[in-house]
């Protein structure tokens, strides 16, 4: 690779050990993808932040790391954790998992990481804006800033974004580069998209059928598609498959500017949803656990929930996750969504805790992705529908 004379200073040892390190991963990196050069970047989003995942090795790989003087040079920011980190307590973390998980959140702060534990972090301030490269490890995150920012970014791990934000510059190669951001699939959607639920099996459809290919959607019924919509979609189609970027004829914005249809693009046709909803859906009726708010929930979810839960008493335990930044910023509307026993966590999600030592059996969601992973990851059997069918399942104890 051709390195700059600040690149190769970083990478031979002539400044801290921490941006040698840093360093290191990215040429190595750019050297298995084949980029020419290192490209800078404006911002960065690190995931790997649940002790839960992570453990003590990993705990030790990032105090190693700060201790060897690495500080970021662009503006980083934080995946979820693995708890709520003041309300660990009551959602009935152990303190030594919180106390784990502080550490961990304070080895990143060490390194100037910003601690906003959220997935959405373009809603709250770190929001790359059209044609910016950056490097991003949130997958749900980075098809959203790809697709609907039109910012450029990889499908980064945590190391490697935490790498390009010690040393400033990422390899240029992948999605940063024009030529690879073009659709080799288009898929053709004619049924009702009537809410998130309908994005979240429609991402769970195409993110298995096409792994990590770049899809154009068009979408014979025009209908205005919220941004929660755009993002569940994202989300899922990064979980199901690996997808980092996708075009919507008419919405997104690369798609406004210019054909993004490659000539030999292939197209697949969605007719109904069904395949979505029963892979995501297991036979289970009684409902322990309710979590809404992945990706992170907005401020236009919190009030739709407010709206739902008005006046009524939940009989299973039921999480709204979100970023702590929404949640102080959201004022009544918190006390409106936990007088009905529900909880507004901030900083961790359904997937990242552990979930798993809460003794939880059957998870309703109106999320494709945490779908997706928590059979796997949390040990739970899930139903998956529509938010006013989550929260119904929250009031009765039932999936009807
Ligand atoms: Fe975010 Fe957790 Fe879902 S990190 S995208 S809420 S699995």
């Amino acid at each position: 690779m051709k390195l700059s004379k600040t690149e190769e200073d970083m990478l031979n040892g002539h400044m801290t050990p921490g941006e040698q390190k840093a360093m290191e991963i990215l040429v190595a990196l750019g050297e298995i993808y084949g980029a020419e050069k290192m490209i800078p970047i404006t911002s960065a989003q690190v995931s790997g932040v649940s002790y839960k995942n992570l453990g003590d090795a990993g705990l030790e790989f990032l105090k190693d790391w700060a201790g060897s003087g690495a500080k970021v040079k662009v503006p980083t920011t934080l995946n979820p954790a693995g708890t709520d980190i003041e309300n660990w307590k009551n959602l009935g973390i152990s303190k030594d998992f919180a106390e784990k998980q502080s550490e961990l959140i304070d080895a990143y702060k060490a390194m100037g990481v910003t601690p906003s534990c959220s997935c959405a972090p373009y809603m709250i301030g770190n929001a790359p804006r059209y044609g910016e490269h950056v490097a991003w490890s949130e997958s749900s995150a980075v098809a959203y800033i790809n697709s609907v920012m039109g910012a450029r970014t990889n499908r980064e791990g945590g190391p490697s974004a935490l790498a390009a934000a010690i040393a400033g510059v990422t390899p240029y190669y992948g999605l940063h580069l024009d030529a690879n951001r073009k659709a080799e699939l288009v898929v053709e959607v004619d049924c009702d998209m009537r809410d998130e639920a309908d994005y979240g099996a429609l991402g769970y459809i195409i993110g298995k059928k096409i792994g990590s290919k770049v899809p154009y959607f068009r979408f014979a019924k025009k209908k205005k598609i919220k941004p929660d919509w755009l993002r569940t979609l994202g989300a899922t189609m990064a979980a199901a498959g690996s997808v980092a970027l996708f075009h919507i004829e008419g919405v997104t914005p690369e798609a406004k500017r210019q054909s993004m249809v490659l000539s030999y693009a292939k197209k697949i046709e969605v007719n109904d949803l069904r395949e979505g909803y029963s892979a995501l859906n297991s036979d289970a009726s009684d409902i322990d656990f309710v979590a809404i708010g992945c990706p992170h929930a907005s401020i236009e979810e919190l009030k739709e929930i407010a709206g739902l839960l008005k006046g009524k008493k939940i009989k299973s335990d039921m999480w709204i996750t979100t970023a702590r930044k929404i949640k102080d910023s959201a004022g009544s509307l918190v006390d409106e969504i936990e007088k009905s026993g529900a909880h507004v966590v901030a900083d961790t999600c359904m997937i990242v805790a552990p979930i798993e030592e809460l003794g939880y059996k059957t998870m309703a969601t109106n999320a494709g992705k945490a779908a997706c992973y928590a059979p796997s990851h949390c040990g739970l059997s899930v139903r998956f529908g529509p938010l006013k069918k989550c929260v119904e399942a929250a009031v009765t104890g039932r999936w009807s």
